[in-house]
């Protein structure tokens, strides 16, 4: 519409310096008396206008324009490239949502454990006031924390009976396969302390390093709560999953030996918790 939208179809960066005695001037325009209109354009297409006006009489020259036009090409280039990382930041996302399915797919009964494991850890998260880059690398580690299991082969990964110490040791594998698959893709490194350390028990028990206290990485320990927690509810095809009153005892119980304390607290302190008791909500969280 008006001047701007004038600009916007030709293209081309315009001076009008009485606005109201241009045929296009539409009443948005009120208050303003001149004006140069420039178009936002990036590679050969517009993506905006930017328009400048002042409510006083004033003669724009034509080296105001050159100048005013330069600014919107920088302006532009600017816009194309937030647009290129957004793109390139939801690929990503994508990709690794894509990769961490894949596991789930092959073990159905666990269904949208891994979103879940991400919702909890980033209420956890929040509740610890994360700075942004830890909040990043949570995230990743918790969609790929089991990614590795991958690598275990289904005689084990889906045996609905108990595993023979034999096979445990496979499945203890899963995070050091996890870290292998993702150690190559750079921007996967910083979620690899997640990946690879969710089952280290706070006691050092755990594995596969035996890592202790706060050896363990904060996301790590972040995850192994969520984690945790979600196997303890949901049901197996072997075994009902624990009421909620029964797994906040559980997380009460291993409080200080497998798990955090403070991670503990946090998690009873989140957000999550309040959705659990909002009246019947439990089907929201677990979608
Ligand atoms: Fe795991």
């Amino acid at each position: 519409m008006g001047i701007a939208g004038s600009v916007w179809v030709s293209g081309r960066a315009e001076i009008v310096n009485d606005v109201h005695s241009d045929s296009r001037f539409v009443n948005g325009t009120v208050g303003i008396s001149s004006l140069m209109c420039a178009p936002l354009k990036a590679k050969d297409t517009v993506v905006g206008v930017i328009k400048l006006g002042n409510d006083l009489p004033v003669m724009y020259t034509a080296e105001d324009l050159k100048l005013f036009t330069t600014l919107a090409s920088l302006a532009a280039v600017a816009i194309e490239n937030a647009s290129l990382y957004e793109q390139l930041q939801e690929t990503f996302y994508t990709t690794v949502y894509t990769l961490a399915e894949t596991i789930e797919k092959r073990d159905t009964y666990t269904g949208n454990h891994t979103k879940r494991v991400m919702e909890y850890s980033l209420a956890i998260g929040k509740t610890l006031e994360l700075p942004e880059k830890d909040m990043a690398r949570l995230q990743l580690g918790a969609v790929l924390h089991d990614i590795g299991k991958i690598g275990v082969r289904d005689s084990v990964l889906l045996k609905e009976s108990s595993l023979t110490d034999e096979e445990f040791e496979q499945i203890k594998n899963h995070p050091l396969y996890g870290e292998e698959i993702i150690r190559g893709i750079s921007q996967l490194k910083s979620a690899i302390p997640g990946v690879k350390h969710h089952h280290e028990k706070f006691s050092g028990r755990g594995y596969p390093d035996g890592l202790k206290g706060e050896e363990i990485d904060i996301t790590a320990r972040i995850i192994s709560v969520a984690d945790s927690f979600d196997a303890m509810t949901t049901n197996r095809p072997y075994r009902k999953g624990l009421s909620l009153d029964e797994a906040f005892e559980e997380l009460r119980k291993y409080s200080g030996s497998q798990f955090d304390p403070e991670i503990v607290d946090a998690f009873f302190a989140s957000d999550v918790m309040e959705a659990f008791f909002s009246a019947n909500s439990r089907q929201k969280i677990l979608l």
